[in-house]
C-alpha cells in the first residue's frame, strides 16, 4: 500500500517554499500506508516544465533532499498543481529510482504517482517496448507513464483533453489504482482516477460553496479540447467577445462565487482523510471509475465506464475527524496512544447503539436486512490478520444468540479454495482499512454469488464500506499504528453487537443478552483497570520476557482468539517468535516445547472452561513450565501460587476484551526494549491493499 498526496492552488498566491512543505508535510500524515521511498512533483519555473524529487528512506529523507535543491523557493504562483507520493514497494526494490512519481520520458511530459497494483503491466511494457519504447526501473507505475505519453502522440489529430487521454490509458489496465496524472502539455491541470485504492478530494474556498455536491458528467462532451478564445472566434465557437473563454458544457455549479465567476480555491487530493483534514474537512470520495479533472478552480468528475442505476453526483462531505486524533499527543507511538483510547473508542463504539437501561442495541446500518440475515442457512465471517481474530472470538456467541451455523475465513485461503457460497448465505467482511485487498476480492466473490454482504470496517468511504449491501463503521477513530490495537476491540464490540441483535426475537435469550449488555457497560472502567498496570507489564517486558526467543501463549474457548491475537501483536512488533496455542491441543504435540526455559503466558479466568485450563497448567508445571497467568482479580490460589496478570472479571464471551489489553501493552513495552520502530515494523504496512 502506498500513501499519495495532490495539492492545486488556484488563484490563491503561494510560493514554491509553501508548496513544497504542503506536499511532504501531506505525506507524513500518510506515512504510516508505506514508508519505504518517497517522491514529489511540482512545477518548475513555468508550467510547462515539471521537478521531480524523490528519495530512499521516510519522508524526512525527501524533505531534506528537497531543501538542498538550488531553486528559487520565494518564486510565487497563482495557479500550481503539485502531488506526492510515499511507498511500500510491490513491483520492483525500495529504491530511489523506483520511488514515485514516475515519468514518461527525460522531459517529464507525463508524471504520475500510484497507489495500487497494475496485473497487466508485463503485456502493456511488451507492447511498448516493441514500440521501441525502454523503461528505467522495474515498477508497474512506469509502465502507464510510458502507456499515457504513447496515447497522447497517437492520438494528437484528435486533440485530446487531458481527461480523455487519462480515460483512454485507464481502459487499458487491470488491476488496483488511484493515480494522479500531472503533464506539461495540460499545464494547471491534474487528473485523477481510481479503482480498487481509495481517493479523496479535500476542498479549500474563503467563501462557503455555492453547493455541496459534484454532477457526474457522462457523454464525451469533455473529450476534445475546449478551444481557446481566439480559437473560438476563428472557429465559429461561441464568440467570445465578452472576453470570457467558452465555458465548458458542464459547469460544475459547486465552484463558482456569486458573480459566476470561479473563485480562488485550494484542493487536496489523498489516500485518506489523514493528509486532509487539517487543510480542510470538506471532502469528496471518488468511486471506482470516476475520473476526476481540476482546472481553472474547477473539479469535473467523469466516468470510466456508465453504470445503470450509479449516482450522478458525489456530495462534497464533512469530516468528523480532528487533527489531534491523528497526532500522537503525550504519547511515544500511535500504537501506545491507541491501546490508552479504548476506554473511549469502546464507548464510541457502542455510542448510540446500545441502550443499556432499556436492554436494546440498535445498529442502523443493519436496519432493513435482520430478517433475511436471521434466515439465513450460515453466516460466514471474512477477514484477514487481527480482524480474523476478532471474529474468532465472536463466533461463540454469534452461534450460542443466533443458532445459526457460524464459519470463519481467512480471506487468502477463503479464495484459494474458491469456497462454496450461496444466495442464502450472509458473509460478514471485517476490516479496519475497509481496503485490505484479499478481504475485497473476497467479498466481490461474494457478491457475485448472490449472498448478503455486510462490512464491518473502521474507514468510512473504504471500498468494503462502500460496496457491502449493509454494515456497520465500528467509530474507533483513525488507526495509525500499523499494529491494530483499538479497531481490535472496537471490531469484537462490534459484532458483538450484532449477534445481540439479531437474536433480540428470541425470549429464551433475554437473560444471556441482558447480562451481555450489562457487562458492556462495565467494559471500559475494566480496560481503564488494566492500562494502570502498565507499569507491572512494562516491568514483566524488561526483565522476564526480553531476553527470550520464543514466547507460547495458551488459552481455550472464547481466549483462543485471545491468545492468537497476542501472539500477532508481540511477533509483529517485537519480532520475538510467539505462538498462540488452543490449551487443548497441547498434548498433541505443542507440549514437547514446554520446560523450564520455555516462556508460557496462560490465560485462565473464570467461565465453563476453567477447569480444562486448570489441567493444562499441570502439564505445563509437570515439565518444570514457569507459566505467568493471566487470571482474574479475585482467583486467590493463583495470584498467591504463580506470576500473574490479573484483570477483573466480565461476561465469559467478553472477557477477551479485557485479557487482550495486557498483551497489548506487553507487545508494546517488547518491540519499545528491542529499539524497534513501533508504528513502522519492518516489512509491513497498515492496510496491504495488494494481494
Ligand atoms: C494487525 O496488527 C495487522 N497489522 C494486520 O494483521 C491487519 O489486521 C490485517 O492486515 C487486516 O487489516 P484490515 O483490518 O485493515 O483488513
Amino acid at each position: 500500500m502506498c500513501g499519495i498526496f495532490g495539492y492545486l492552488n488556484y488563484l490563491v498566491e503561494r510560493d514554491r517554499r509553501f508548496i513544497l512543505d504542503t506536499l511532504t508535510n501531506g505525506l507524513s500524515r500518510l506515512e504510516y500506508r508505506g514508508y519505504d521511498s518517497a517522491g514529489l512533483a511540482a512545477d518548475g519555473d513555468s508550467a510547462e516544465e515539471t521537478y521531480i524529487f524523490k528519495q530512499m528512506g521516510k519522508v524526512a529523507a525527501l524533505k531534506k533532499l528537497v531543501n538542498e535543491q538550488q531553486v528559487d523557493f520565494e518564486k510565487t504562483f497563482i495557479s500550481h498543481c503539485g502531488m506526492a507520493h510515499t511507498r511500500w514497494a510491490t513491483h520492483g526494490q525500495p529504491s530511489q529510482l523506483n520511488s514515485h512519481p514516475h515519468r514518461s520520458d527525460p522531459n517529464n511530459e507525463f508524471t504520475i504517482v500510484h497507489n495500487g497494483i497494475i496485473t497487466n503491466y508485463k503485456e502493456i511494457k511488451t507492447l511498448l517496448s516493441k514500440k521501441g519504447i525502454s523503461f528505467e526501473t522495474d515498477t508497474d507505475t512506469e509502465c502507464v507513464a510510458k502507456l499515457t505519453k504513447y496515447v497522447y502522440e497517437t492520438t494528437k489529430d484528435q486533440n485530446l483533453t487531458f481527461t480523455a487521454l487519462v480515460k483512454q490509458v485507464a481502459k487499458e489496465l487491470e488491476g488496483s489504482f488511484a493515480f494522479i496524472f500531472k503533464s506539461v502539455h495540460f499545464p494547471n491541470e491534474v487528473v485523477a482516477t481510481r479503482r480498487g485504492s481509495p481517493l479523496l478530494v479535500g476542498v479549500k474556498t474563503a467563501k462557503k460553496l455555492k453547493v455541496d455536491f459534484v454532477d457526474v458528467e457522462f457523454g464525451s462532451a469533455a473529450d476534445n479540447v475546449t478551444p481557446t478564445p481566439a480559437e473560438a472566434s476563428s472557429t465559429g465557437f461561441l464568440s467570445a467577445e465578452d472576453g470570457h473563454p467558452q465555458l465548458h458544457r458542464s459547469q460544475s455549479r459547486a465552484f463558482l462565487s456569486e458573480d459566476g465567476m470561479p473563485q480562488p480555491i485550494e484542493f487536496f487530493l489523498a489516500s485518506d482523510a489523514a493528509a486532509i483534514v487539517e487543510h480542510t474537512k470538506r471532502v469528496l470520495y471518488l468511486e471506482d471509475d470516476d475520473i476526476a479533472h481540476i482546472a481553472s478552480g474547477e473539479l469535473h468528475i467523469h466516468r470510466l465506464r456508465r453504470d445503470e442505476g450509479a449516482s450522478t453526483t458525489r456530495s462534497i462531505q464533512t469530516l468528523e475527524i480532528e487533527l489531534a486524533e491523528i497526532m500522537k499527543g503525550s504519547f511515544d507511538h500511535f500504537m501506545q496512544k491507541e491501546i490508552y483510547e479504548q476506554p473511549e473508542s469502546v464507548v464510541n463504539t457502542m455510542r448510540g447503539r446500545v441502550n443499556f437501561e432499556k436492554h436494546q442495541v440498535t445498529l442502523g446500518g443493519l436496519r432493513g436486512y435482520l430478517q433475511i440475515m436471521r434466515r439465513a442457512r450460515r453466516i460466514v465471517f471474512i477477514a484477514c490478520g487481527t480482524s480474523y481474530h476478532s471474529c474468532l472470538a465472536t463466533r461463540g456467541i454469534f452461534e450460542e444468540l443466533t443458532e445459526i451455523p457460524a464459519q470463519i475465513e481467512l480471506a487468502s485461503d477463503f479464495l484459494d479454495r474458491r469456497t462454496p457460497i450461496f444466495r442464502d448465505d450472509v458473509c460478514v467482511f471485517v476490516s479496519q482499512s475497509g481496503e485490505t485487498a484479499d478481504t475485497i476480492l473476497a467479498m466481490r466473490y461474494c457478491l457475485e454469488r448472490g449472498a448478503l454482504c455486510v462490512g464491518i470496517t473502521n474507514t468510512v468511504g473504504s471500498s468494503i464500506s462502500r460496496e457491502s449491501h449493509c454494515g456497520v463503521h465500528i467509530n474507533a477513530g483513525p488507526e495509525i499504528g500499523v499494529a491494530s490495537t483499538k479497531a481490535y476491540t472496537s471490531q469484537y464490540i462490534a459484532l458483538v453487537m450484532m449477534a445481540l441483535q439479531l437474536s433480540e426475537d428470541r425470549l429464551s435469550m433475554t437473560e444471556r443478552r441482558n447480562a451481555i449488555i450489562d457487562g458492556l457497560y462495565r467494559l471500559p472502567q475494566q480496560i481503564k483497570q488494566v492500562l494502570n498496570q502498565d507499569s507491572n507489564l512494562q516491568q514483566l517486558a524488561s526483565v522476564t520476557l526480553s531476553k527470550e526467543k520464543s514466547l507460547l501463549l495458551m488459552g481455550r474457548g472464547y481466549q483462543n482468539a485471545t491468545c492468537l491475537e497476542g501472539a500477532l501483536k508481540i511477533k509483529e512488533i517485537s519480532y520475538m517468535h510467539s505462538e498462540g496455542i488452543l490449551a487443548g491441543e497441547l498434548k498433541h504435540g505443542p507440549l514437547a516445547l514446554v520446560d523450564e526455559n520455555m516462556p508460557v503466558i496462560l490465560i485462565m479466568t473464570k467461565d465453563s472452561l476453567y477447569p480444562k485450563v486448570q489441567s493444562a497448567l499441570q502439564q505445563v508445571t509437570a515439565r518444570k513450565g514457569q507459566p505467568i497467568i493471566v487470571c482474574n482479580d479475585d482467583d486467590e490460589d493463583l495470584l498467591k501460587n504463580y506470576k500473574t496478570i490479573s484483570v477483573p472479571q466480565n461476561v465469559d464471551c467478553l472477557q477477551g476484551l479485557v485479557n487482550i489489553v495486557p498483551l497489548q501493552l506487553l507487545s508494546y513495552h517488547l518491540a519499545v526494549i528491542q529499539g524497534v520502530d513501533v508504528d513502522f515494523p519492518r516489512n509491513l504496512a497498515k492496510s496491504v491493499t495488494v494481494e
